[in-house]
């Protein structure tokens, strides 16, 4: 009887009933028992088993005698993927791939496992979703015309396991995650259970063949890879693209990676044929207003290790008895305390005006040193007048009213400068020791002194 193959696990501590229940015997934790597969060579004896493939029988040793070898990497061919992948696909390592339908993901799959084969590796591209003349078509699509990537349209993960062990590919692609299930579990292709389950062995083959694995998941309207945020934990490698699926722009962004910088963005642009990387991204999120227009700062941001300029804009409209304080692409909650900053410490008050504010191009921004920009865009759109003509700020606000720097300020200027800005604020610890040429800088230490510059300016 299939209900005899399976327990179910709290994902909180670990503690296993026969039953499915609302609250965790051991923990007392709600809603947290999955459905998971019992070991069919015997319970809790074997709950480790599976350890042993992910770290093989070793001995102690201690650090300095250990060889360390550099990790095996092949290049996709798709530079803007190399760069967040850390210089390409690592033997026996598992990336992870998430984003909204329709963004590109089976596209730059395809597209890198194409770059993959030609440069001699054997890859296996298993498609749940489409069907293996779909993945064809895309491919005559893309140009791929004589590609020799090996496709497998199939869903049962035991099925997928087996081509694999018989054709030893050197990376395989599961497109997508969601779509697989395993006999062991009777929950439904797509729940947490078969998610976990299958996202599992799959990384235990990665680890005891030295396969390289791709597994590709679907983002849900929350904004989180469906199912489980626990197969972040078990791969290697986390990638989420970015931006929206009506501009030409992609972005990906490493979230997680045991082999390569975090927050490294690659840049591509969806084309006729396929996704094409963009190898000089830092104008691209820039709207090209003829004037200057009010509301509109251009920030200097560093995500990973490349400065982009990215235009900030800010709207401040009358608003009702509660005002709303929208952001897209920046954190609300800081937006909520940058304008508590703005009104306490340099006496600019909105309380009764609806702001919003926006990051041009669906990119996301997270490092703190936006908050400059953001501040100043608000005070421009709330005077109605425009910054000058080729303004730059950056630099993160304290609850104190203090700037304070941003990491690789003179980077951040020098890109400003080579894409023709001439005026910058910035933090005072940022200022640059030597001139740059063609830009006026401005160092400050707080906000009000900020604001009263930007006054002066125009
Ligand atoms: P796809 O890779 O199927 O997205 P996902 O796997 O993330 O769901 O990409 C689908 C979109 O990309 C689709 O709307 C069509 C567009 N596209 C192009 O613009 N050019 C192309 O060459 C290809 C293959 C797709
Ligand atoms: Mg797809």
């Amino acid at each position: 009887m299939a209900k005899e193959k399976t327990q179910y696990t709290c994902t909180d501590c670990g503690g296993i009933t026969a039953k499915w229940l609302g609250k965790c015997p051991s923990c007392n934790a709600w809603n947290t028992l999955i459905e998971t597969a019992v070991d069919s060579s015997g319970p809790a004896k074997n709950r480790y088993a599976g350890m042993a493939a992910l770290a093989p029988a070793s001995e102690v040793a201690v650090l300095s005698d250990i060889e360390a070898q550099d990790v095996a990497r092949t290049p996709t061919g798709q530079e803007e993927l190399d760069r967040v992948l850390g210089g390409g696909m690592v033997e026996g390592g598992v990336v992870l791939i998430g984003g909204d339908p329709g963004i590109g993901k089976s596209t730059l799959i395809l597209q890198a496992m194409d770059g993959l084969q030609r440069s001699g590796m054997h890859t296996l591209y298993v498609t749940g979703e489409e069907s293996a003349a779909q993945v064809a078509l895309r491919s005559r699509r893309l140009g791929l015309d004589h590609s020799q990537v090996q496709v497998l349209a199939e869903t049962q993960l035991e099925k997928i396991l087996a081509t694999v062990d018989k054709l030893q590919p050197a990376v395989v692609v599961m497109d997508s995650i969601q779509t697989v299930y395993s006999d062991q579990l009777t929950s439904a292709p797509g729940s947490v259970a078969q998610v976990r389950e299958c996202a599992s062995h799959l990384t235990r083959m990665a680890k005891s063949s030295a396969t390289a694995v791709v597994l590709v998941g679907h983002v849900t309207k929350e904004g989180a890879l469906a199912g489980p945020r626990v197969l972040e934990h078990m791969v290697d490698t986390v990638l989420y693209f970015e931006g929206d699926t009506h501009s030409t722009y992609r972005l990906v962004r490493a979230i997680k990676n045991r082999f390569g910088a975090v927050n490294e963005i690659g840049v591509f642009a969806m084309t006729e044929k396929g996704l094409k990387g963009v190898s000089n991204p830092s104008a691209i999120f820039l709207s090209q207003h003829t004037e200057p227009v009010p509301g509109s700062c251009v920030l200097v941001t560093l995500e990973g290790t490349r400065p982009m300029l990215v235009e900030i804009q800010a709207l401040v409209d009358s608003g009702g008895p509660s005002p709303r304080r929208l952001s897209v692409g920046l954190d609300r909650d800081r937006l909520a305390m940058l304008l508590a900053v703005l009104h306490r410490h340099a006496g600019v008050a909105c309380m009764d005006q609806d702001v919003f504010v926006n990051a041009v191009g669906g990119v996301r921004i997270s490092e703190p040193a936006a908050d400059l920009a953001v501040l100043l865009s608000i005070q421009s759109s709330l005077r109605g007048k425009p910054l000058p003509q080729g303004f730059i700020a950056f630099g993160e606000v304290g609850l104190a009213g203090e700037v304070r720097p941003a990491p690789r300020g003179q980077e951040r200027l020098k890109e400003a400068a080579k894409l023709g800005f001439t005026v910058a604020v910035i933090p005072k610890a940022n200022a640059p020791k030597k001139p740059i040429p063609g830009m006026t800088v401005h160092a400050v230490e707080r906000v009000d002194e900020a604001i009263g510059l930007v006054r002066e300016l125009g």
